[in-house]
């Protein structure tokens, strides 16, 4: 099982540009099912999540190509079956965004049941009751989500919890019903308005995107199209955070300021200097020690919750204590018995880490558990000194396009053993 190897105590600095948003490529390429046409998608990150889509996509008959640009080309007119196995949805959840797509388009979907993960027991109960209020209907059977629908009708739904991936599924399932459909209390993701943009560029009739009540028009059919990707912004943030922690200065390119408001508040709080062009972030930390800082997760404009371990990692070499909630899943903690394993000081009640900042960490052997406990365990290496020896990165290749180069890039000690 490969392993990433870390020598620790470089301040890294230098430009690494930011690749497209997994959490935006996803919903996209299950998005690609509604199209009638064939569909072309750019600034695709290499990631294992996406190769897993990819997989399950052309297991279904989608014909997948690279074109002359190196986008994504997809046909989904000669869809051969409807069926997302266990196999594969139990290695990315994300699977579960084919089940609106295929029953708007196809009428009938049979999904596995993503099951837990890591950091939490992640329910689809709310992706189902608004499948079965669109008219769809929907019987769990042997761990799958078997689902039929002539053709969906819109209506109003209101979630009972903000979810991402649930109001993605609706917002596509609703392209293709007779009528309106309004989504209230619906995500406000930069991905969820992205895959509104692309879904739009194929012909649907959507407003509303980034606010809590999203309005779409069903429309008969749509076509195919192309489109761009938006930069990931956790990415973007996990990079940021490695400049600082390592009181280094790290510009990242190619991304989106504005989406990452509620972290750059968070950085500079913990001390760094920040200077911000139209689609690039430089962090200078200007060798000092950051500052521990306090935070809560929640839905955007919120702090992320994919960027809370990574937050973890910068206040366990702060000067001070910080104190950070998580309010959006309720076992995104793993990180922190690792962390300790490095000197860290995190004592875990309930929902809140409470991290004392200490001077220094060393190295030592540690595992990943999930995709962003992973990048915070990185961070930390940067940091510790001596050797660190993360185990189970095969997490964070889901997320993270070619990380060891891009902070090698930087200047970090690191490389990938086998
Ligand atoms: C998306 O997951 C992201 N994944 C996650 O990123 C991200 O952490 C999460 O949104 C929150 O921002 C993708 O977009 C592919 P949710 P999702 O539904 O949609 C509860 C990463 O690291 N809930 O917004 O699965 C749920 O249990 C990943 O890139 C229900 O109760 O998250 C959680 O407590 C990790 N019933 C809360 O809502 C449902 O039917 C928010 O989850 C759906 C969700």
């Amino acid at each position: 099982m490969a392993k990433l190897l870390i020598e620790g105590g470089v301040p890294l600095s230098g430009d690494v540009p930011v690749s497209g948003a997994k959490n935006a490529v996803l919903p996209i390429l299950a998005g690609a099912l509604l199209a009638d046409g064939v569909v072309r998608i750019g600034r695709v990150p290499h990631l294992q999540d996406v190769t897993t889509m990819m997989e399950l996509l052309g297991r279904m008959g989608v014909e997948l190509a690279l074109d002359e640009r190196l986008w994504i080309e997809l046909d989904p007119t000669r869809l051969r079956e409807h069926v997302a196995p266990y196999e594969l949805v139990r290695t990315m959840r994300a699977s579960i965004l084919v089940l609106g797509p295929l029953l708007a388009r196809w009428g009938r979907a049979v999904v596995s049941l993503p099951g837990g993960c890591a950091i939490g027991e992640r329910p689809v109960d709310l992706h189902i009751k608004g499948l079965r209020a669109l008219g769809a209907e929907v019987e769990l059977s042997g761990g799958y989500i078997e689902a039929r629908a002539e053709r969906l009708s819109g209506t109003r739904i209101v979630m009972d919890l903000v979810t991402v991936t649930g109001t993605e599924n609706l917002m596509m399932a609703a392209t293709l019903a007779r009528g309106t459909t309004i989504i209230e209390n619906a995500a406000q993701e930069p991905e969820v308005v992205d895959l509104a943009r692309f879904l739009k560029r194929l012909g649907a009739r959507i407003e509303g995107e980034g606010s809590n009540t999203i309005i779409i028009e069903g429309v008969e059919r749509l076509s195919g199209g192309e489109y761009e990707v938006l930069p990931d912004r956790i990415e973007a943030g996990t990079y940021l955070v490695a400049g600082a922690i390592s009181g280094g200065r790290v510009k990242v390119t190619g991304v989106r300021p504005e989406h990452l408001d509620a972290v750059l508040l968070k950085l500079r709080e913990a001390g760094a200097e920040l200077a911000i062009g139209t689609d690039w972030i430089e962090v200078d930390m200007r060798g000092r020690r950051p500052r521990a800082v306090d935070l809560t997760t929640a839905p955007y404009p919120g702090f992320p919750t994919d960027m809370q371990a990574q937050f973890c990692a910068l206040d366990a070499i702060a000067e001070g204590v910080g104190l950070i909630r998580e309010t959006v899943f309720e076992n995104r903690f793993m990180h922190a018995q690792e962390l300790r394993r490095l000197g860290a000081d995190i004592a875990v009640e309930g929902n809140t880490a409470i991290i004392r900042g200490v001077p220094r960490l060393s190295g030592a052997p540690i595992m990943a558990t999930d995709l962003r406990a992973s990048a915070s365990l990185l961070l930390a290496g940067l940091v510790a000194e001596g050797t660190t020896v993360v185990d189970r990165i095969y997490h964070l290749d889901r997320g993270y396009e070619r990380i060891e180069e891009k902070l090698a890039r930087l200047g970090a000690r690191i490389r990938r053993i086998r």
